[in-house]
């Protein structure tokens, strides 16, 4: 019998974990310098540098540039070796690797510069929409390409979590894109009044689902057995909870637009698929945890499985937290406050940011043949990080909650109290 040789294309999975840590770096500094600007108004560095340009570059860049290349960095290395097959195309996936920098070359120009369709999280002007939609369908032929290729028969469930992604993120960010150019870098949306809120909550909602929890579940399948040398607690239970997240996360958009004109029908549909998201978010959180079974001494002393267990408690915690944030009497009291931007962080920063740095410090001593450069200093992020965190959420969860009450009081004439906003922050 003959035996058949391929190699991996480990390059692009490098290509890919520089662009990540690159943007992070960038991401994370524009996150601290609008946290700055908020107490101490002086941090706006002119018109370009002001909170209102660099809130959407801080969200764009973490989102689409961290976490994005990290989402890929993470596909192309999982993806070849579950499908046991190279990519399809070396020139797709160089396309796609440089495609994507080019996009956020041009965000962070375009939103610095005051160019902006002012929809949260699709700020990015239409001739950059069209090269998203371009890149976005090089990589949906390079992945299909693959698993059509593939060695191996069986498709394991993190192959769905990206072909899902793949998917959703397409249809999401091509309807919510349907705009009139009138010039270059100006765009009408086609919707309006509250059709554009629902479509734009039905995607920035699902921006949510599809980028930052369908494929972050897809590594965390991959990577959290591998790191721990388990196997997945239960693969019946990953199966059912993929299928049932899918299915319902992509309702659950209204609860962005509780008490707002949008019919009342829509807001309670919103809440009631909101609070059905707990099971199949438990679902994953409990089987991510419950694959270190027999492996908790081990985490004791892994850098990266420390990072993978805040993750996966993080977003245990962010997935109980937000079906709560639905209900429409929390919701009265949350919304506006900063205890939402708390819950954006467990979130993202506690989730995402952590599964991402984990893989790194799992990926990059095997791509380089190499041993980490520091556990010490790997140590050390941990617990800045986690700390970080908790300085981080704690404090907005308190002020936040402080601010709603603050904002229901009022005098015997029936005068709100504290009428002017700043008396809420300061
Ligand atoms: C060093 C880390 C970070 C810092 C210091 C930071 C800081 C901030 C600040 C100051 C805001 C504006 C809050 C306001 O308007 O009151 C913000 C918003 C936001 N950040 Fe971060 N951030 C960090 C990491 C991240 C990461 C890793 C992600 C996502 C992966 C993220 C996603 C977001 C989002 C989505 C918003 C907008 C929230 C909303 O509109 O409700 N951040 N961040
Ligand atoms: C079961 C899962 C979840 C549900 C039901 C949920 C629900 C909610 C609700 C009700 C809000 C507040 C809406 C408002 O008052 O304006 C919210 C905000 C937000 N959540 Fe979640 N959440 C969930 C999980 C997550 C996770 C895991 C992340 C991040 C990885 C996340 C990121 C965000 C962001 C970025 C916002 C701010 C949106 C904005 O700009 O206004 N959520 N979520």
């Amino acid at each position: 019998m003959e035996v058949e040789k391929f190699r991996y294309d480990n390059q692009i999975v490098r290509m890919f974990l520089f662009a990540t840590i690159l943007w992070g770096v960038v991401g994370f500094l524009v996150g601290l310098l609008i946290a700055l600007q908020l107490p101490f108004p002086s941090f706006n560095l002119g018109e370009m540098f002001t909170f209102g340009r660099l809130r959407p570059l801080h969200t764009n860049a973490v989102i689409f540039a961290f976490v994005g290349n990290g989402i890929f960095l993470g596909y192309y290395y999982s993806a070849q070796r579950l499908l046991k097959a190279r990519n399809y195309s070396d020139v797709l996936s160089r396309i796609h690797f440089w495609g994507w920098q080019l996009i956020i070359v041009a965000a962070a120009l375009t939103l610095v510069l005051g160019y902006t369709t002012s929809k949260e999280y699709a700020e990015l002007e239409w001739p950059i929409d069209i090269m998203i939609a371009l890149v976005w369908v090089v990589w949906g032929i390079n992945m299909i390409g693959t698993i059509l290729k593939r060695r191996e028969k069986h498709m394991y469930v993190a192959i769905w979590f990206y072909i899902s992604t793949l998917i959703t993120v397409a249809v999401l960010h091509i309807v919510n894109s349907f705009e009139m150019p009138v010039s270059f870098l100006k765009s009408y949306s086609l919707y309006a009044g509250v059709q554009d809120a629902l479509v734009q909550w039905w995607y920035g909602h699902n921006a949510v689902a599809f980028f930052l929890t369908t494929p972050v579940l897809g590594l965390m399948y991959y990577y959290l057995p591998k790191a721990a040398q388990r196997p997945v607690y239960s693969y019946k239970l990953s199966i059912i909870h993929f299928w049932a997240l899918i299915f319902i996360y992509i309702w659950a958009g209204p609860h962005h637009l509780l008490y707002s004109s949008t019919p009342d029908w829509a807001q309670s549909l919103g809440t009631v698929f909101s609070i059905m998201l707990i099971a199949p978010s438990w679902g994953g959180m409990l089987n991510g945890l419950l694959t270190l079974r027999g492996a908790w001494d081990k985490v004791r002393n892994d850098p990266v499985l420390k990072f993978f267990v805040v993750a996966v408690t993080a977003y245990g915690m962010a997935t109980f937290e937000g079906p709560m944030l639905s209900i429409k009497s929390v919701n009265a009291l949350s919304h506006f406050t900063d205890w939402t931007i708390a819950h954006v962080h467990v979130g993202a920063l506690g989730w995402n940011g952590f599964m991402l740095f984990g893989i790194i410090y799992w990926l990059t001593p095997k791509l380089y043949k190499t041993t980490l450069f520091s556990r010490k200093l790997a140590n050390a992020h941990f617990w800045l990080g986690t700390l970080g965190i908790l300085f981080y959420a704690i404090p907005l969860y308190w002020a936040g909650i402080t601010q709603g009450l603050m904002w229901k009081q009022f005098t015997p004439e029936g005068v709100l109290q504290y009428p002017n906003f700043l008396e809420t922050v300061l």
